[in-house]
């Protein structure tokens, strides 16, 4: 039995507070704008809830000391009571989503998607923890994580954000997560996308997810149930629609289903002017978006028209008020919850966990999680482990490029190129280099010579992106075919690219690897990719292909088991396809993927193979079991 949110007393609390707050005071809760449109002397005359960060919006030089600075002005703004303001602290939001990355010098951790072939839910709590020590380094005290998105197109451009196509390991993650976060962590954690965000038609972001709500329920609704039961304290909606009906204005998925059926106790924030897409008008869209159950509104610039315009709406009583009250009482409750009007200013509580910013620790973690996410997909002649002394060229567009292998939400919201902007960490490259004494780099391959090279390892893969200029559209009639009305139904963004064939999509990945194999070189291919790619072109000229994902900063662990000092563990937590047109999911009734859901080589099965064949006096190397 799940315990009630708040004590009797603390109940109290909230009503009392509710019953001194006015209708400016309260709509002024249920508001939470950018930082970048809205002074702390804001936060206190219009009495918001909460401020966010976008993607990469970083006050001054983006250190921990400039957040600090700026969660100290809004905190004090929000405490500062007079006649005309209750003190009632605010929400600071961030999407904390591979650690705390939208400031330089932070642990960035694998994306999800390589945590769900990880499939360790004690590294996901421990990575949870992290985050969120990072985060109150900074003054900052809520995150939108973790998403708990299913994804079951590989084309979505936000497939690297969810753990798996299966909601299996998505629904054992889910409470390891909510508890690192919350009650580890001392920060409050966000469920999203409510609801069905990763199964739209064709992988459109923002699209339509055609179902049946037995569907629903048992794909995507299925890993927030133990996240309600983990104390969950807020979830967002997400931008798609459920068989054509936008989830910001669902009023079955959000009140009826989510916060009368399932008991949610929490408050429901709105996506990024996501009620803009319910409908034409704008004050009807705040009606729809409140009357469907969205608690708190993320307007990202016009919010002081958001705000006159539900006033006028509570005024003339086209909205009850006791809709209103049911919001503020929502976030207040979560603000109590979460502990909010014990905390002095964030910089005092800072002081704890300073010295953990970006620290060792967490980046050992970090390392960890880098070695347990890679997948072994092919092994010819057991090359791998390469012996650490072998003459090695190392080539490909990925290989010395810390921006590329942390992807989209790392310091900037689509991700950068290069090494400047992710200080700390390692590349591929700068791995490989400090345990391999002969290993070069050559970005172009030009100095790749038999004579000199015993192997290559070429780092190839995707550069960064986020949300929809993450997805692959074959063609622009899918935007029609997502809603009649595009203005209106969803914000299209330029697409990646057309195909999820690498050889179409990238081809000087392909040209890299056979620049090496045309001279005999044997290559070991590593994919850096937010998603499953097709890769036959690239395969075949492999002696050996490693899935990476987005590894995050720490891109020395993918030296540690290259190398064998650690084995491969990583399993796919979603079907490889094999043709362009493929997009199997586990469990499908014909399922002929490329690799299948589950499927991972490591050397301890190459090992008892070739033990098999070895003399006696022979043994298989040890392998330290991945730490
Ligand atoms: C974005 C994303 C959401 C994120 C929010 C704030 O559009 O959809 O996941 O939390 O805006 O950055």
């Amino acid at each position: 039995m799940k315990q009630p949110l708040l004590s009797k007393e603390d109940d109290m609390r909230v009503e009392q507070l509710l019953s001194r707050m006015n209708l400016e005071q309260k709509i002024g809760q249920m508001t939470q704008t950018e930082r970048m449109t809205v002074t702390p002397e804001e936060v206190k005359s219009f009495h918001l809830g909460s401020v966010l960060s976008g993607g990469g919006s970083a006050p001054g030089k983006n250190q921990p000391t400039d957040w600090l600075a700026m969660c100290d002005e809004y905190w004090a703004s929000s405490m500062e009571e007079d006649s005309e303001h209750i003190a009632i602290p605010i929400l600071y939001g961030v999407d904390a989503v591979h650690g705390h990355n939208n400031v330089r010098g932070a642990t960035l951790f694998p994306h999800n998607i390589g945590l769900g072939a990880a499939n360790d839910p004690e590294l996901v709590f421990k990575i949870s923890q992290a985050t969120a020590r990072e985060m109150l380094a900074t003054g900052v005290n809520w995150t939108f994580d973790p998403a708990l998105s299913v994804a079951r197109d590989d084309k979505w451009g936000r497939t690297y954000e969810s753990y798996s196509e299966d909601p299996e390991i998505v629904e054992r993650f889910a409470p390891e997560a909510i508890h690192g976060l919350q009650k580890a962590g001392g920060v409050v954690a966000c469920a999203k996308h409510w609801l069905g965000d990763g199964g739209t038609s064709h992988g459109l972001d923002q699209g339509n997810t055609v179902m049946s709500e037995s569907e629903l329920v048992a794909l995507h609704m299925s890993p927030y149930l133990p996240a309600f039961d983990a104390g969950v304290l807020t979830v967002m909606a997400s931008f798609s629609s459920w068989n054509d009906d936008k989830c910001h204005g669902h009023k079955y998925l959000i009140t009826d289903k989510l916060k009368h059926e399932l008991g949610f106790e929490g408050f429901v924030i709105s996506d990024w002017d996501g009620i803009d897409y319910t409908t034409e008008d704008y004050s009807d869209a705040i009606k729809i978006a409140l009357m469907a159950g969205i608690d708190m509104f993320m307007v990202s610039e016009k919010w002081k028209k958001f705000i006159a315009l539900m006033h006028d709406l509570a005024v003339s009583g086209a909205v009850p008020m006791s809709r209103i009250d049911d919001a503020v009482r929502r976030i207040l409750r979560v603000k109590i919850a979460a502990g909010l009007f014990e905390e002095t200013k964030p910089s005092t509580r800072a002081k704890a966990y300073q010295r953990s910013f970006g620290d060792s620790d967490h980046r050992d973690i970090a390392r960890e999680a880098v070695r347990k996410s890679l997948v072994l997909l092919k092994n010819e002649d057991a090359i791998l482990p390469l012996n650490n002394e072998s003459r090695i060229l190392v080539t490909g567009k990925n290989a010395h490029d810390r921006g590329h292998q942390c992807g989209g939400w790392s310091v900037s919201w689509q991700g950068e190129s290069g090494n400047d902007h992710i200080e700390g960490g390692s590349s591929v490259w700068e791995g490989i280099k400090a345990v391999a004494p002969n290993a070069i780099l050559s970005e172009d391959g030009s100095d790749a010579n038999s004579e000199l090279h015993d192997v290559a390892i070429i780092v190839i893969g995707e550069t960064p992106y986020a949300e929809g200029l993450g997805d692959i559209r074959e063609g622009d009639d899918i935007l029609v075919e997502a809603g009649s009305d595009i203005n209106g139904l969803i914000s299209p963004l330029d697409p990646y690219g057309s195909t999820l064939v690498l050889a179409d999509l990238h081809p000087e990945d392909l040209k890299a690897i056979r620049k090496v194999t045309q001279l005999g070189i044997p290559a070991v291919v590593v994919l850096i990719s937010g998603r499953p790619l097709v890769v036959e072109a690239e395969l075949d000229e492999s002696s050996a292909f490693v899935a990476a994902w987005l590894p995050g900063s720490e891109g020395q662990g993918i030296a540690d088991v290259i190398f064998g000092e650690y084995d491969f563990e990583g399993r796919l937590s979603f079907s490889w396809p094999k043709n362009a047109t493929d997009n199997f999911n586990r469990g499908d009734d014909d399922y002929t993927p490329r690799f299948k859901y589950g499927f991972g080589l490591n050397y301890r099965d190459d090992a008892d193979q070739a033990q098999s064949h070895l003399t006696s006096t022979e043994h298989a190397p040890e392998y330290r079991n991945a730490g």
